[in-house]
């Protein structure tokens, strides 16, 4: 699928849940969301409809994300249905990591290959402090068990201004140790993000070169790393290489290559605009396949060709991060 701004669109991130089992302080607000009720969000049978129509569209790779997508039901046998549906399919899951010990097993056999884990600090009182909760040592011992059964893992860390700058060494020195790559994401002013500072990758890269040395871009094509936003640097005391994604300081709009369907079955066009297609109501009036297609090439078509963060974003979407799933 080409979108409007010629753009190749073959990545999606599903939200599978709203549901959070942590509160992190810039995702998720102190008094919680109101959460959906069950009939509002897809089953599973609709999860894996779509994702089919949209794997023959040419979406090449799924991302399960949530909330939390550990706490939906039935996790691991939709994993199951996706990759049966669409042996083709790449199939990874972004997650805070917690409850991933127990699952990791179940996943990787039902077909998931790639594990995001989300990690901020290495200190457990300012692990208190951002995510409201003491199970910093249980998301170790998930990050150990993907490692052990053959993920490929990564640790997407954001840093806040006063709150876990110390941490920016302790992780990278973790990530090494673990041999993970770990990917910095800057801050955005998404939902509770607008209530504190992030800190821009250029800082980071400063404080990482104060310690390791001189660094210097990765050439993206060299390792792999596909079109995603992310982009590495070596730096010359550090073994591994470290990610740096960094959507208000260096805009990627330009190489974006993907739409997000809602647990609510609304597909979003991109993460900061409110535009895009109500799927589950076609879904449950009765489309059939060929339809959907067609509402999906032409919402694709008016994908929108950047964020608009430094403009200060958008007012009209109030979704928080935690129910488009980042
Ligand atoms: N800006 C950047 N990343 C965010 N996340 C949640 N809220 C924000 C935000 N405002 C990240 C989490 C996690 C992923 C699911 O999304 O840190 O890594
Ligand atoms: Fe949950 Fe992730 Fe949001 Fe933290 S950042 S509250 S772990 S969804």
């Amino acid at each position: 699928m080409t979108d409007g701004s010629g753009r190749e669109i073959d990545y999606l991130r599903i939200s599978l849940t709203d549901k959070c089992n942590l509160r992190c302080e810039y995702c998720m607000p102190k008094e919680g969301i109101r959460h959906l009720e069950h009939k509002e969000v897809l089953s599973l049978e609709e999860f894996v409809r779509i994702a089919g129509i949209l794997s023959e569209l040419g979406i090449k790779r799924v991302r399960l994300t949530g909330g939390e997508p550990l706490v939906k039901k039935g996790l691991t046998d939709l994993v199951r249905m996706l990759h049966h549906i669409s042996p083709g399919l790449d199939i990874c899951m972004t997650t805070n990591g917690s409850l991933l010990s127990g699952f990791a097993h179940g996943l990787k056999i039902a077909g998931l290959r790639s594990v995001n884990v989300s990690l901020d600090t290495l200190d457990p009182v300012t692990f208190k402090t951002i995510t409201g909760s003491d199970d910093l040592k249980s998301v170790l011992d998930g990050i150990g068990s993907a490692v052990d059964e053959g993920f490929e893992v990564r640790l997407n860390s954001v840093i806040l201004r006063g709150i876990n700058e110390d941490d920016v060494i302790p992780l990278t020195e973790y990530a090494s140790k673990t041999g993970v790559d770990l990917r910095f994401i800057e801050l955005m002013p998404i939902g509770c993000g607008v209530r504190f500072e992030g800190i821009p990758s250029d800082e980071l890269v400063k404080i990482l070169e104060d310690r390791y040395g001189i660094s210097q871009e990765v050439d993206s094509d060299s390792i792999g790393t596909g079109r995603g936003p992310a982009v590495y640097r070596r730096f010359a005391g550090y073994p591994g290489r470290i990610g740096f994604i960094s959507p208000l300081s260096h805009g990627f709009c330009e190489r974006c290559n993907r739409i997000r369907l809602t647990s609510a079955g609304f597909l979003k066009l991109c993460l900061e605009h409110p535009d895009g297609i109500d799927l589950k109501s076609s879904l449950r009036s009765g489309a059939g396949d060929d339809e959907i297609k067609e509402m999906i090439r032409q919402a694709i078509l008016r994908k929108p060709a950047a964020h608009r963060f430094a403009a200060g974003g958008s007012a009209e979407d109030d979704r928080k991060m935690v129910q488009i799933g980042g």
